[in-house]
């Protein structure tokens, strides 16, 4: 196996195969990539009340997001200071205080520590003040909250960049979601669909049936600051929806033209934001071992719609379309409607050939497939090769 290759025109591939399947290499990410930068921790809707929360793995520290009664929300470690234990397991809402669920120790939503059960028998001495959860960091932005393990890191508003000024102005918090997270289970490893959504060479062949609508000549892409990279593909005709949005039946959220194009940015090292002209978006792309990963997806529309507006109703609007483009023989076969399911496809067949004792990258389409190799050099920049 090689560990780089120049492909033509300069385009190189820098991470070695065994960054794919390699369990030390996985380790090094979630100790020191995953547990160095911002992580998506869901929408502020999440935390709507005093004492909502969600815990969080990021790489190997588990931390708790939670929402205090004076409003704030607040970033700590999930983990205990008597032994350990997660104080705040899963998600969902405490009332007054954060109890241990092992010994009963009892925090504040501040983090402090406020009771130690039995304190005689533990250390009647002992000084609450020294003891509280060890703090780390909440931000948010656009209604998306993100959390980081360093209580002082690098402020999310600098870590962006300038990519919230490439992306549509859509809120969030101005939009409702529908329907429960969809989740799908992959067998690759994280950095192979990252950068099957860094290559847009693929976008005519695999999802010539399904994204259908978008001008790929014409996309443009962006990278943002060091880390991040934003696209943007306006509709084959200026001006007008695409058919996917336009036989919906759902409101457009976008109120100029210019934004009835797709667009998706990339907010490293694991989150897409993704938009068209009637919905948006989120897929985090969770490292569940060296050769899996959970994609979990999330999506949002205009309030005030009911009955058709769901991801089932794009994708009965792709039915109809493709079933009357079916039905005049232009395409060959039934898509699966599913642009995610497609590239699942793709990338869990990539992950069998990375693994070949004759693998190598060719050369790569230096434009189209070029943020592979910045997304590379990210990953490198924290898990630098040794020797
Ligand atoms: Fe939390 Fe003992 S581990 S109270």
């Amino acid at each position: 196996m090689t560990d780089t290759v120049t492909g033509a025109r300069g385009t190189t591939q820098t991470l070695p195969p065994r960054a794919y399947f390699d369990a030390d290499w996985f380790e090094r990410e979630q100790l020191e990539l995953f547990g160095r930068t911002w992580h998506y921790a869901g929408t502020a809707d999440d935390y709507a009340a005093p004492g909502a929360y969600r815990s969080i793995q990021a790489g190997r520290h588990p931390l708790v997001v939670v929402r205090g009664h004076d409003g704030e929300l607040r970033a700590f470690h999930n983990v205990c200071r008597h032994r350990g234990t997660a104080v705040l397991p899963g998600s969902g809402r405490v009332e007054r205080h954060i109890v241990c669920p092992y010994h009963n120790w009892r925090y504040g939503l501040d983090g402090c520590l406020l009771a130690v059960t039995q304190r005689k028998e533990v250390d009647p001495g002992l000084d609450r003040s020294e003891l509280g959860l060890h703090p780390a960091a909440a931000a948010v932005w656009r209604g998306l909250v993100f959390v980081h393990p360093d209580p002082e890191p690098e402020p999310l508003t600098d870590w962006l960049a300038d990519l919230p000024d490439r992306m549509a102005p859509y809120d969030p918090e101005q939009l409702a979601e529908v329907g429960a997270a969809r989740q799908y289970h992959l067998k690759c490893n994280w950095k192979v669909f990252m950068e099957n959504a860094l290559d847009n060479y693929h976008l005519g062949y695999v999802h010539k049936d399904t994204l259908v609508g978008y001008d790929h000549k014409r996309q443009e892409q962006y990278r943002c600051g060091e880390r991040h990279w934003y696209f943007y593909e306006p509709p084959l005709e200026p001006g007008r929806l695409p058919p996917m949005d336009a036989g919906s039946g759902l409101k457009p959220i976008a109120q100029d033209p210019h934004w009835y194009g797709s667009s998706f940015g990339l907010i490293f090292p694991n989150l897409f934001v993704l938009t068209s002209a009637t919905w948006w978006s989120s897929i985090q792309v969770i490292p569940t071992g060296p050769e899996t990963t959970t994609l979990e997806l999330r999506a949002r529309f205009l309030p005030g719609q009911t009955g058709r507006i769901a991801l089932g109703a794009l994708r009965e609007a792709a039915s109809g379309l493709v079933q009357r483009v079916l039905a005049q023989g232009i395409l060959r076969r039934q898509p699966a409607y599913d642009l995610v399911e497609e590239d699942v496809f793709c990338c869990e067949a990539v992950q069998v050939g990375i693994k070949s004792p004759r693998f190598s990258v060719g050369p790569l389409a230096y434009r189209l497939e070029g943020g592979i190799q910045t997304f590379q050099r990210n990953v490198l920049d924290y898990v630098p090769l040794e020797g």
